[in-house]
């Protein structure tokens, strides 16, 4: 069997109680290569976020089987789901989400720290070069371009050397030229780092950069297509 890094079967996921009960996910089938690159498409609502964070051990499938990294996420309490994603999965969103009181160098240290690793911060200075934020590693959030927020989120989380990377509209916040920048260095990260990437996005150039593109209607996947 070729390795996957994702593997999902039939994924429900039903969010909210009546009246407001939403059938999110209506039977996702997913199974994602590893080192692979997805662009996950699809109308506002269809259920993107939702998935990524089912993928992701966010948010527990109401049905269905979800495998990743070699982890059966159902499997798992929510304990050994948090203590799983580390090291294994590494989540940048649309909001970078940096803590505030913290510097640069301390925001991509701390998933190293929770995981007790004694060189969290020489590895996180090192990882912040590597998205060419050297000179700004004692910089507190506020004191950074959007741009530099993103770099830094990106930093975070792959600092942990996850297998899979996942982004959720990363360029979002973005300028269209600082977007560009951003996602060429989202692009030549997860190439050094080997890690398997879905990147979540409503930008058709950023979907043509991936070399597969799933797109999702209504809460199921309607179209699955590689790039030639
Ligand atoms: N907690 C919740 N309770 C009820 N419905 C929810 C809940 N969270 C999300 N939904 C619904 O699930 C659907 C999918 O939401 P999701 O955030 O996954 O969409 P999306 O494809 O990421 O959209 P966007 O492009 O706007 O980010 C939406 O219709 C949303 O209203
Ligand atoms: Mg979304």
């Amino acid at each position: 069997m070729p390795s996957a890094v994702i593997d999902a079967r039939n994924v429900q996921l039903t969010l909210g109680r009546a009246p407001a009960r939403v059938e999110v996910l209506r039977g996702i089938d997913l199974s994602v290569g590893d080192g692979d690159s997805v662009a996950l498409l699809g109308p506002s609502g269809s259920g993107k976020s939702s998935l990524m964070a089912v993928l992701a051990g966010l948010e527990r499938a109401s049905a269905g089987e979800v495998s990743v990294a070699g982890l059966d996420f159902s499997a798992l309490d929510e304990d050994a789901l948090a203590v799983a994603r580390r090291g294994r999965i590494g989540i940048v969103l649309q909001a970078f989400h940096l803590l505030p009181t913290m510097t640069a160098l301390e925001n991509v240290a701390v998933p190293l720290e929770l995981a007790g690793e004694a060189d969290a911060f020489s590895r996180a200075a090192a990882e912040l070069a590597a998205v060419g934020l050297a000179a700004r590693t004692g910089h507190y959030p506020a004191q950074l371009s959007g741009g530099e927020q993103q770099r830094v989120a990106i930093a975070r989380a792959l600092v942990g050397r996850p297998a899979l990377l996942f982004a959720d509209e990363p360029t979002g916040n973005l300028d269209t030229a600082t977007g560009s920048q951003i996602m060429d260095l989202l692009f030549e990260r997860q190439r050094a780092s080997g890690a398997t990437m879905v990147v979540i996005t409503h930008d058709p150039a950023l979907a043509r950069r991936c070399a597969r593109v799933v797109e999702l209607a209504d809460g199921r996947i309607v179209a699955d297509r590689r790039a030639a």
